[in-house]
């Protein structure tokens, strides 16, 4: 019997996924504390879960909501269809139609090509710092001015950066740090001398005084009765002592980890600044959003209350940008403009993470490499028995570069979202024995128009007309019947009573999005669900 295999599958037998090395890239910082995790990293992920994630299969009646919508909505995405202007619909966002321009005109890449292929999948790192941040102009402006009337003045100030993981939080303030030393420079202020801390790799939270005391004096200087904190306290409270030091611009990344019970580290270095004679500039950066309503009121009421500047999740507009951005440079296509505007759709919904979508995209190229590897084998096994001949095999390959084959196509990235969002529904059918992934194809195409239920003789007949272009030979129509029961079980299927079995009528409990979704991995049922 032929069997619907794909290489690709994340299923292994026994139902255990294979570990997926570049996951572990993704993940913020697995082991941020309680704070980061409770506060937004659960927003994030509550978030990405109700999104995505519905509830469990049996306890929803109603229809589970799908968040694989998007992976159908993409433009008449015809993953195979030929590049030109049919396959693209220049919609009226700047964003959209600036990518569909540029999908139209530049030649397409070759990822067969090792340096090409490093080359792009390295831009797409999340290490490589872009040379020029786009979709940040307006928060980094305010941190540069905030920085630059601190100089100016002479004048010590706190302020506080807050935003979801992945936002540019930490890269905007690198950044500005550099555009700041520039300025002061061109414009003949002393530059501040900057400390960049890393808060979550401080043993003791108490270590921060120290750090800072090391960056503006010799530690040996100190009399060793004194604490860092207290000698700072009394540096920056007498005029002579603060005179010779030069203003400091402190960066507390990851701000939150200096949190005590009773957040007294925090509060001491915010009022720091406040300090007659300080010379302080700081910046404390962290990712729990309501760490603001927890700590400012407090600072307010010790009157050191910093400025803040939040950087929201990136728009879909915006991920598309700053992806554009990162493959500028290259003379070529890599993208399917409607692959570039599903994965920056999904991520701008779940959490608007650029690492996530860098990393799906990245991702996605792998997908793409998986398929050209597949095509390559294809042709190889005949040439084994002398069917295909070295040149017959690189005549094709030659026609390949230049068809549509080498880009990477909307469901290269729907295998890379459904990677890096996984949800039970998907996963579950992605699980199900052939025939029973087969009824369901058979249902989606049945339930196409306006059609939302059919009795299990219609569904047979659609059920036989899969299995007949594949040449699976079909189960009988009481097997069949048996196999909806089962997925009705499993609350993906909703069988009615009949008093013929063939009459009993049949519905569908998921999303068929969600469907076409975990199916599309396969490349039998991906062309099947594209037929209509
Ligand atoms: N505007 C942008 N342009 C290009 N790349 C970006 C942009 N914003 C974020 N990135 C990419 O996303 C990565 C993560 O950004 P960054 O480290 O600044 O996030 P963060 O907001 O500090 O997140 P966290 O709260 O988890 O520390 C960056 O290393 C960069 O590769
Ligand atoms: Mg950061």
């Amino acid at each position: 019997m032929p069997t619907i295999v794909d290489r690709r599958s994340t299923r292994v037998s026994g139902g255990s996924k294979v570990a997926d090395p570049i996951a572990s890239e993704i993940e913020p910082t697995p082991q941020k504390r309680k704070l980061r995790s409770s506060s937004s990293s659960t927003t994030e992920d509550s978030r990405i879960t109700s999104d995505l994630t519905p509830s469990p299969l049996k306890s929803s009646p109603s229809k589970w909501k799908s968040p694989r919508r998007c992976v159908n909505d993409s433009p008449k995405s015809t993953p195979n269809a030929n590049r030109g202007a049919k396959a693209v619909n220049l919609s009226k966002s700047p964003v959209k139609r600036r990518l569909s321009e540029s999908f139209l005109e530049k030649p397409m890449w070759n990822p067969r090509d090792m340096e090409q292929l490093n080359g792009v999948k390295e831009a797409l790192h999340v290490s490589r710092a872009p040379s020029n941040l786009v979709c940040r102009e307006v928060e980094n402006n305010r941190i540069l001015e905030f920085c630059k009337q601190a100089v100016e003045q002479e004048k010590a100030g706190s302020l506080y950066i807050c935003g979801c993981p992945g936002t540019g939080k930490s890269l905007s303030m690198e950044k500005v740090n550099k555009v700041l030393v520039n300025w002061a420079e061109e414009s003949g202020f002393q530059a501040p001398d900057t400390l960049s801390l890393n808060c979550s790799s401080l043993s003791n939270t108490s270590d921060v005084f120290g750090k800072i005391l090391d960056k503006i004096t010799l530690r040996r200087k100190i009399n060793t009765c004194t604490s860092p904190l207290q000698y700072l306290q009394k540096m920056f409270s007498e005029k002579q002592q603060s005179a010779v030091t030069k203003m400091l611009l402190i960066v507390a990344d990851e701000l939150d980890y200096l949190i005590t019970k009773d957040r007294a580290v925090l509060h001491e270095l915010f009022m720091l600044t406040t300090l007659p004679f300080s010379r302080f500039i700081l910046i404390g950066i962290a990712n729990a959003i309501d760490l603001a309503d927890k700590f400012l009121p407090k600072l307010q009421s010790l009157n050191c209350k910093p400025a803040v500047v939040t950087f929201r999740a990136y728009s879909k507009d915006q991920i598309i940008s700053i992806l554009q951005q990162r493959l500028k440079a290259f003379p070529y296509t890599i993208f399917q403009p409607q692959a570039l505007e599903l994965c920056a759709r999904k991520v701008a919904s779940a959490s608007g993470d650029m690492r996530k979508a860098l990393w799906i995209c990245r991702s996605a190229i792998e997908m793409l490499e998986s398929d050209i590897r597949d095509s390559i084998n294809s042709l190889d096994l005949p040439s084994l028995h002398g069917g295909v001949s070295d040149q017959q095999r690189d005549c094709a390959c030659d026609k390949s570069l230049i068809h549509e084959s080498n880009v990477v196509r909307v469901d290269h990235v729907a295998i890379a979202l459904s990677k890096a969002y996984r949800s039970p529904v998907v996963d579950t059918i992605q699980s199900l024995p052939q025939h029973q992934q087969i009824i369901l194809c058979s249902a989606v195409k049945l339930f196409r128009g306006k059609k939302k239920d059919a009795t299990i003789g219609e569904l047979n007949i659609s059920y036989l007309d899969i299995c007949k272009s594949t040449s699976i030979p079909p189960a009988g129509i009481m097997e069949l019947s048996n196999m909806c029961r089962v997925l009705g079980d499993q609350g993906i299927l909703k069988l009615g009573k009949a008093r013929e079995e063939k009459l009993s009528r049949v519905t569908l409990k998921v999303d068929e999005a969600d469907i076409t979704f975990a199916l599309q991995g396969i490349r039998f049922f991906r062309n099947c669900l594209q037929q209509s």
